[in-house]
């Protein structure tokens, strides 16, 4: 008896990391689809992390993890005489992104990469600001990826990483992170819309 039910709940948790894997972490297919729905909503948090970062019309602005691409349509509002260049692995996100910012990646004002933190393909001292939402917790080595972000931010750029109010997450453990990948002035916010930690590169 008890035996079926541990069955029954392992499964259930099985079933449920293959939806979150699928919708949120790598997303791909329908579910990958639908959650970029999901993720689109929420254009308050991108709006929050741009202010913080206090992005320029004339900025190259890098968002790592752009998903379905709302925070690049965003960044390319405020960074009107600059560039806003996304890159993910999901190819999923990428068609996503491509739809919503089809204008703009033809009039050259947002790039798109199909590729991951580990191995951004930019370099060195390329953007003025980056920042990442509701992505690091999946990078395989949080600190190393945030060494390559300071690598190709020319130095005094600036960094936000930011999670959503619905991730309970603190940004007390991205203070450690980003001082160990080398940022200085790393400052904490939580807002409304959720929590961010910034730095200087
Ligand atoms: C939960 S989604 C968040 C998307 C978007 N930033 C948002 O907040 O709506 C996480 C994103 O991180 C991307 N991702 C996962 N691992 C990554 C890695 N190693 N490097 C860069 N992006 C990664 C996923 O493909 C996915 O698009």
């Amino acid at each position: 008896m008890i035996e079926k039910q541990v069955k029954q709940i392992v499964e259930k948790i099985a079933v449920n990391d293959y939806i979150m894997e699928n919708m949120f972490c790598a997303p791909k297919g329908a579910l990958g689809w639908l959650g970029g729905q999901l993720m689109s909503q929420d254009h308050w948090l991108p709006a929050w992390v741009l202010d913080l970062l206090e992005v320029h019309p004339s900025d190259s602005v890098l968002e790592v993890g752009s998903g379905p691409g709302v925070g690049m349509q965003l960044a390319a509002e405020r960074a009107y005489q600059g560039t806003v260049v996304g890159i993910d692995p999901s190819e999923t996100m990428l068609e996503m992104a491509h739809r919503r910012n089809r204008p703009l990646i033809e009039a050259a004002r947002i790039e798109l990469h199909l590729g991951s933190v580990e191995e951004p393909p930019f370099a060195d001292a390329t953007f003025d600001k980056a920042m990442t939402m509701n992505s690091l917790h999946l990078w395989p080595n949080q600190v190393a990826g945030l060494r390559e972000i300071k690598r190709i931010l020319r130095p005094g750029g600036r960094i936000a990483v930011a999670f959503t109010r619905f991730s309970y997450t603190s940004a007390d453990k991205f203070r450690r992170q980003l001082l160990d990948a080398g940022f200085t002035d790393v400052s904490l916010h939580t807002g409304e819309p959720g929590t961010c930690a910034l730095g200087r590169a």
